[in-house]
């Protein structure tokens, strides 16, 4: 496996430095942006060494049920076997290496397509049609490659590396902020697939980061967003792995869509944990949209996911459409116009925007996202 790893990527003598400190330090150079080998680094030391989200549980509720993704170049299901446990795989057969399972779906058993080899549950080969006169085979050999999988109030997430931190030693305090603030996502249930803006942006995953945890730019370029969230009193803070922004301050009654004042949720409230998974829940319903900013290659993302819903009864289109449409495509545009902005030779790094109070408009928390990407491909 090693010899695929790529080198390390370090920053030059060209460019300005990084540090704790986001005073002295510079966002991330051009080419971490551009760069088809930085890329390549990327999902080695970063995609294959953290937590990425899969599902939400309530969409794998009876055995059988399973989901898969594509993490960087590798693809992995999860599945709920017969003792009601959930596992996830690479899903990749041990005959010749094709694919187990597609989207999502229920089976009795995982089969697979090219020779029809057939998986139990657990992972174990079952059956292995025509091997008999084999003088070796065994087919104790042959069980699917379990992958790490741990579940984050209600939302299934997985982890490449067997020897990874559970989510919980390496983002300290983010279930127990989840479970505080909205105590209703492990119960919720999916009402509806979505993307975000257009089904690729034409951007690195790291400018939809970078856009999607620092809200300096909400005031200017998304007003609807600004009518219903005072961003006077907007909050970000910054931990181990994630971070969160509060909207405590909202109006019922704004041009992005109106809510009923009852206080149901009367906050917004986004989560982000490194290195691609968003949790978004907007003002007026318990509506958690769980998001994940995946890259398609260097300078193509998606940004999609699941609605998950434990409102008590239906979510007014125009939430939806404020969200994936609106709120969407003005962030798809700044994504694009970034990127764009970063082929151009006149510029390589910028200053981080941070302000003494860390207050809701301050870029502390991308300063932090630069560290943790350099810190990753050293
Ligand atoms: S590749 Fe799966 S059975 Fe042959
Ligand atoms: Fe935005």
């Amino acid at each position: 496996m090693n010899e695929k790893i790529p080198d390390t990527v370090t920053l030059t003598s060209t460019d300005h430095p990084t540090s704790d400190d986001p005073y002295q330090s510079f966002t991330l150079p051009a080419r971490y942006y551009l760069d088809p080998e930085i890329f390549e680094a990327e999902k080695h030391r970063i995609f294959y060494k953290n937590w990425h989200y899969i599902t939400h549980e309530s969409s794998l509720k009876k055995t059988g049920d399973y989901a898969s993704t594509k993490i960087g170049d590798e693809h992995v299901f999860v599945i709920r076997g017969d003792d009601g446990e959930l596992r996830a795989f690479y899903n990749v057969c041990k005959h010749r290496a094709h694919h187990l399972v597609e989207g999502t779906g229920s089976t009795r058993s995982i089969v697979c397509p090219y020779h029809a080899w057939c998986y139990n549950l657990d992972g174990s080969l079952f059956n292995a049609p025509n091997t008999q006169d084999l003088p070796t085979f065994d087919k104790q050999n042959f069980g699917l490659t379990p992958v790490q999988l741990d579940v984050l109030c209600g939302l299934v997430l997985v982890n490449l590396d067997s020897s990874a931190q559970s989510i919980d030693q390496s983002a300290p305090g983010l279930r127990e902020d989840l479970k505080a603030n909205v105590p209703w996502l492990a119960g919720g249930e999916i009402v509806r697939d979505c993307t975000f803006g257009d089904a690729a942006m034409a951007a690195n995953w790291k400018v939809v980061v970078d856009n999607n945890i620092e809200c300096y730019h909400c005031q200017v370029s998304h007003p609807a967003f600004a009518d219903m969230i005072s961003m006077h009193d907007y909050e970000q803070d910054s931990h181990r792995n994630w971070a969160r922004q509060l909207g405590p301050k909202t109006k019922a009654d704004n041009i992005a869509y109106p809510f009923p004042d009852d206080g149901a949720v009367p906050r917004a409230m986004f989560w982000y944990l490194w290195p691609t998974l968003t949790i978004n829940v907007l003002p007026g319903y318990r509506l958690a949209n769980v998001l994940t900013i995946n890259p398609v290659d260097a300078q193509r993302t998606t940004f999609g996911g699941q609605a998950i819903s434990a409102h008590d009864g239906e979510i007014p289109e125009r939430v939806y459409e404020y969200v994936y449409e609106e709120l969407g495509t003005e962030d798809q545009e700044l994504c694009e116009s970034v990127q764009r902005g970063l082929r151009s030779q006149s510029y390589n790094q910028g200053p981080f925007v941070v302000d003494a109070n860390k207050t809701g408009v301050s870029e502390h928390t991308v300063h932090a996202f630069h560290k943790n990407v350099i810190d990753a491909l050293k």
